[in-house]
C-alpha cells in the first residue's frame, strides 16, 4: 500500500523552501499552504460522484457533483495551515477540528480538544496534518473518525516517515495516505529526517 506521492516540479520547489531553516514563518505559512493544495487535488482526485443534470446557456447536459457530507478534519495545531487551502478545492466541506499534541518525553499523542457530535457522522473525512512522523497521532485521529462512524477516511500529509505510512497502512488498511514526501526515518526524538523541524511552532511562529 505505502503512500502516494505527488508528483510535481513546483511541489518539490515548495517543499524545499519550507524545509529551509532560514526561511521566514510567512513564508513558510505560504509554501506550506501551497503543499497543502498540491496534496488534496491528489488525495480527492478519485472521490465518488454523483451524476446530475445541468442546463447551460445553450443546452441540457450530464454534470457531476459530490452530494454526500464530506468533512475535513484537522489535527491542531499544524493540521490548521491546510484547511483554507482545501477548503478553497472543497467549499461546501465540513470542518471538525481535533486537538492532539505529542508529549516530549514519549512521542506519544495527548487529546486535548474533540467536540464530534455522538452519530450523524461525515460520509468521507480528510484527516490533515502536514507531518506524519510515528504515526501516533494520525491513528488516533483515524479512531475517531472510525469510532464516530465515518466510512471513507484518508490521510492527507505533507512530509511523511517510512514508520509513519507502515503503522497506518497496518492499523488502517482502508486508509490511503497521500504525501509530499516520504522522507528517510525517525531521529532518536521521532523527528522526520530530513523533515522540516517543528511544523507546529514554524507555522504559527513560536520557535
Ligand atoms: C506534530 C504534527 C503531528 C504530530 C506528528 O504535532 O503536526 O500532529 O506532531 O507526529 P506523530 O506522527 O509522531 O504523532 P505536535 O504534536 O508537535 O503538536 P503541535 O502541532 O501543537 O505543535
Ligand atoms: N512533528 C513535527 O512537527 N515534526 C516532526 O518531524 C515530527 C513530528
Amino acid at each position: 500500500m505505502g503512500a502516494t506521492v505527488v508528483d510535481h516540479a513546483l511541489a518539490l520547489h515548495h517543499l524545499t523552501i519550507v524545509r529551509d531553516q532560514e526561511t521566514s514563518s510567512s513564508q513558510f505559512r505560504h509554501s506550506l499552504s501551497q503543499l497543502s493544495t498540491f496534496v488534496a487535488i491528489e488525495a480527492t482526485a478519485r472521490l465518488k460522484l454523483d451524476t446530475c443534470q445541468v442546463q447551460t446557456p445553450i443546452v441540457e447536459t450530464t454534470g457531476h457533483r459530490i452530494s454526500y457530507r464530506l468533512g475535513l478534519v484537522p489535527i491542531l495545531r499544524a493540521g490548521v495551515i491546510m484547511v483554507d487551502p482545501v477548503l478553497n478545492l472543497i467549499p461546501d466541506a465540513e470542518v471538525w477540528h481535533l486537538g492532539l499534541y505529542r508529549d516530549e518525553a514519549t512521542a506519544q499523542p495527548v487529546p486535548y480538544y474533540n467536540k464530534l457530535p455522538e452519530g450523524s457522522p461525515v460520509d468521507v473525512a480528510l484527516v490533515l496534518d502536514p507531518m506524519l512522523a510515528t504515526g501516533g497521532s494520525a491513528c488516533l485521529a483515524l479512531q475517531s473518525m472510525q469510532d464516530w462512524g465515518v466510512k471513507q477516511t484518508i490521510m492527507v500529509s505533507v512530509i511523511a516517515s517510512p514508520e509513519g505510512v507502515q503503522r497506518v497502512n497496518d492499523e488502517f488498511p482502508n486508509t490511503q495516505v497521500f504525501a509530499c514526501a516520504v522522507d528517510e526515518k525517525l531521529n532518536e526524538q521521532k523527528y522526520i529526517v530530513p523533515g522540516l523541524g517543528d511544523a507546529g511552532d514554524r507555522v504559527f511562529n513560536t520557535v
